[in-house]
Order: structure tokens, then C-alpha cells, then sequence
């Protein structure tokens, strides 16, 4: 059976920890990887900008001896799909010539049909939906702080979107209760809060809704907080910053959570809107691990996908 991340649901809390293991083995001798993707073309495709996503997966590629096909969707040098070419017949033709693809769009429907037709793993480096690489990244950047996640509290501060989604997603899996503080007119997708409490239920964590920023970050481990305005969002831009002004993540507000409390950030930060330079540069921040950590989970995620690293 192929294997995909459509979202962070494709993975159960055994595969999770899997994939942070084997993200801590890589991070930690990089060498021993050195030729595993040898002979292998994977594509990674941009429908919206990104920094960490594409490095990282550019470089994790080619560090594993494979080769990297970064594309964009549309504009003069871009995919056909840019032109109206239809996400079956694109994944039939990739599967061609490569073996695996990761995407970055907008709507999940195309990373769902990709998975449906290519025959090969997909991966989604997000969607307005998801964000389920970076979770990977975020929960291992949490086991490395405090050793391991089963017990933590991380509260996410800002609007309910794709990150704060994918976190709810990856707390029941970890082992990590997962707080979403919010305005009531930003709040995640319903269906996505069933999934996750029913997925909460399942493996024994808590996930929930909180109006009360200040009430949410009692004995936090972890603070996330996240762009208020996401891509693809510009016409609500202001909107939005009216109604998420009082969830700013302040060094008072990181003096509220646990003492030894870290501020997690996916990037990239809007200094002075969701965050303060106190924070992000303060002493709570991990937000450059968790970066770095990008590397490492996705370079485990690909070996597992295709099957050259196993599940067990
Ligand atoms: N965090 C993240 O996905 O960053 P980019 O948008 O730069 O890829
Ligand atoms: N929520 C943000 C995340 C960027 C990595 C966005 O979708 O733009």
C-alpha cells in the first residue's frame, strides 16, 4: 500500500514517534544516510511562497544522495497545472518520472487527489488546511526540550488555521495536550476539533478551545503562536488584525506559562504583531530549532514513505 502524509491523521501515534526516532538518528549521524535516496527523484511543488519548506526538503534530498526537483505551480516557468492541466492527469504523468512528490497549495482536495492517482507517496508541506511536516518539526523541537511529550501542555495562541489544526492533530498522537486560544470569530474548523477530541479520547490527551489567553496558558510547557494573516488571506488581512490584537504572545504573557516554558513559532514571525522581539529573541525561544528540525523530520518522513527506512 502506498503511503502518504495527506495530513497528520495518515500517521498513528506508533508511526508519529517513529518518525520523530528516526528524525533524532538523522540529526544526530546525518553519514549513515548519506546514500539512501541514491537513484531517487522526488518533486517538490509551490503554489505559494516558502522559505524553510522548500530548503529544507531541497537540501534533505540531496544530503540523502537523491535528487530534488523543486517546481512551481504556475507563472512562465512553472507547471501546466498553472495553466489548468487537472491534478489527476498531473499525478499520472509525475508518477512517471518520479517517486514520491511533496506539495504546497491551497486546497487539501489536491493533495488528497494527488494521493488518490499518483501511486507514489505524498507528502503535503502545507495546505490552508494543514501543515503536517511542521507539527513533526514542532513535536520534536518539545521532545528535545523537555525529553519526552507524553504529559506536556502546549498552548497555541492566534487564529485557528492550518498550523494550530495540525497541532491539534499531533498532540493526541504524541502524547501532548494541545490548548487553542482564540477569538471566537477565528475559531479551527469544527470538523477538524471533532477529530481531534475524538482523537484526544483515543490515546488519553485533551484537546481544547480556550476564549481566555491568559486563563489557556496556565501551566503551559510550550507557547505557539503563529502568523495572524495567513497566504492566500490578504483580503482579510486587516479583519483579522483587529480581531486577534489581544492574542499577542508578550514576555508577560511567557511569565504566565511554567517557569521553564518554551515560545514555539513555525515561522515566518510578523515581529510586533503575533510575537515581540522580547520573545523571539528571549529566553524562552526555540523557534530556530524547530527550524532546523524541519530537516531532519522530513528526511525521516521520505525514507518511511518509500519504504527504505521501516515503520517498526
Ligand atoms: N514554516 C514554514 O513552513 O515556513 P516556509 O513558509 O518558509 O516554508
Ligand atoms: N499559517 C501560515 C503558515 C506559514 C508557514 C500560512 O498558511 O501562511
Amino acid at each position: 500500500m502506498t503511503r502518504h502524509l495527506r495530513s497528520d491523521v495518515d500517521l498513528n501515534p506508533q508511526e508519529y514517534l517513529r518518525v520523530l526516532d528516526l528524525a533524532q538518528q538523522l540529526k544526530r549521524h546525518p553519514e549513515h544516510y548519506r546514500d539512501k535516496l541514491k537513484g531517487r527523484s522526488i518533486a517538490v511543488i509551490f503554489s505559494k511562497q516558502s522559505t524553510r519548506t522548500r530548503v529544507s526538503f531541497e537540501v534533505g534530498i540531496w544530503q540523502m544522495g537523491g535528487q530534488p526537483l523543486i517546481l512551481t505551480s504556475s507563472g512562465s516557468t512553472g507547471m501546466q497545472m498553472g495553466r489548468g492541466e487537472s491534478t489527476h492527469d498531473t499525478a499520472k504523468v509525475m508518477a512517471r518520472y518520479v517517486d514520491a512528490i511533496a506539495i504546497r497549495t491551497f486546497g487539501q482536495n489536491e493533495v488528497d487527489e494527488l494521493a488518490k492517482h499518483a501511486g507514489i507517496p505524498i507528502v503535503n508541506a502545507l495546505t490552508d488546511l494543514y501543515h503536517p511536516c511542521q507539527a513533526l518539526a514542532d513535536t520534536l523541537t518539545l521532545r528535545e526540550r523537555f525529553g519526552e511529550t507524553r504529559g506536556l501542555k502546549l498552548v497555541y495562541v492566534g487564529a485557528g488555521n492550518n498550523v494550530a489544526h495540525s497541532l491539534m492533530l499531533a498532540g493526541p498522537r504524541a502524547g501532548y495536550d494541545v490548548v487553542v486560544a482564540c477569538p471566537r470569530e477565528v475559531p479551527p474548523r469544527p470538523r477538524v476539533l471533532k477529530r481531534a477530541q475524538e482523537d484526544a479520547k483515543r490515546f488519553k490527551t485533551r484537546v481544547r478551545v480556550e476564549r481566555d489567553v491568559h486563563k489557556a496558558v496556565k501551566g503551559a510547557h510550550a507557547i505557539y503562536t503563529d502568523t495572524w494573516v495567513s497566504m492566500g488571506q490578504d483580503s482579510e488581512a486587516d479583519a483579522l488584525r483587529q480581531k486577534l490584537q489581544d492574542y499577542q504572545v508578550n514576555a508577560a504573557l511567557m511569565e504566565e506559562a511554567r517557569p521553564d516554558a518554551i515560545f514555539l513559532h513555525c515561522l515566518p514571525a510578523h515581529r510586533g504583531e503575533e510575537v515581540l522581539d522580547e520573545v523571539m529573541d528571549g529566553r524562552w525561544s526555540a523557534v530556530f530549532d524547530q527550524a532546523e528540525n524541519r530537516l531532519h523530520v522530513q528526511k525521516a518522513l521520505l525514507l518511511l514513505l518509500l519504504g527504505i527506512e521501516s515503520w517498526s
